[in-house]
């Protein structure tokens, strides 16, 4: 009994131990790219990224002072649509609750396959059957989550000429091809499972040719329900967590989101930090 006692206690502070080590091996995936010169933003937009490095060195007094200044168009990068973009009911992107953007449910829609074993890849569009493909496979996407669809375009970052998919034609108004999203799918989403939010890995939720028609963004803006577009790492999270099944238990369905936009007041849209672990 008297050794008995010191074992048990001993197996008491290890087990805490494991406990708290695995409360802080929680493992963070950025699904944000930096912004630099590299940053590829939706045409038609006033400025790219610039970095102004106004001060940078050390100062008369002796010690070190840097602070710079940059400008950049809303719709670059990895970015939040606000439902204003295309809604002029719409929450702007500083009005966006908190609820719909921190610690929400997340899912991946994993389509890369489809996308790539398309003759025509900048011509692909989630359907509802890849929704229900996905939900049979990884379980139903919880209410009030923000879905995620992975169509592997993000292997073309930085390459402005494939991301955006420029027909190669000397037009001034150069054709956009990338895949993107279908009405009916973001319609099924919206209806069927109350999503708060709608991100991909390409420049935009619709199809680059789509002959100048947004419905996906109209449909979505007027549900309040937000785009993130540009999601860079999907892979990271689908090699890593899924494929492996070592952190989440394959289960998908349980990768939480955290959506930073920068907040601008009455912004259409603006940079995001996106976070994710399971
Ligand atoms: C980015 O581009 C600007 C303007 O062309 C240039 O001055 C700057 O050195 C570039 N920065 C980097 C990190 O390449
Ligand atoms: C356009 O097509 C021509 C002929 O196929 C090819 O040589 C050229 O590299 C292409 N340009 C771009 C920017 O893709």
């Amino acid at each position: 009994m008297g050794e008995f006692v010191p074992l048990v206690k001993l197996s008491i502070i290890i087990l805490a131990c494991l406990v708290v080590a695995s409360v802080y091996a929680t493992e963070y995936f950025d699904l944000s790219y930096s912004l630099n010169n590299d940053t590829i933003f939706y045409p038609g937009q006033k400025y790219d990224f610039e970095l102004f490095k106004d001060k940078k060195g050390y100062t008369e007094s002796g010690y070190w002072y840097a602070a710079y200044s940059f400008c950049m168009a809303e719709h670059g990068g990895t970015h939040v649509d606000a439902p204003f973009h295309f809604s002029e009911k719409g929450w702007t992107l500083d009005e966006i609750p908190e609820s719909h953007m921190i610690d929400v449910p997340a899912t991946i829609i994993d389509v890369q396959n489809d996308v790539f074993s398309s003759p025509t890849p900048d011509t692909f569009t989630l359907q509802v059957h890849h929704i229900l493909k996905h939900e049979t496979q990884h379980g139903k996407i919880p209410s009030r989550s923000v879905v995620l669809v992975h169509t592997g375009w993000s292997r073309f970052w930085p390459n402005k000429q494939r991301y955006l998919g420029f027909a190669n034609s000397t037009n001034s108004t150069p054709t956009l091809n990338f895949p993107g999203c279908s009405i009916e799918a973001a319609k099924w989403l919206a209806n069927e499972r109350n999503i708060v939010g709608f991100g991909i890995d390409t420049p935009s939720v619709d199809i680059g040719n789509n002959g100048g028609n947004l419905p996906v963004h109209i449909f979505l803006g007027e549900r309040q329900i937000y785009n993130i577009e540009n999601v860079a790492n999907l892979h990271l999270v689908i090699n890593d967590v899924i494929k492996k099944g070592t952190v989440c238990n394959g289960v998908i369905n349980i990768l939480r989101l955290f959506v930073l936009p920068i907040k601008i007041t009455g912004a259409t849209g603006g940079p995001t930090r996106i976070l994710a672990y399971c």
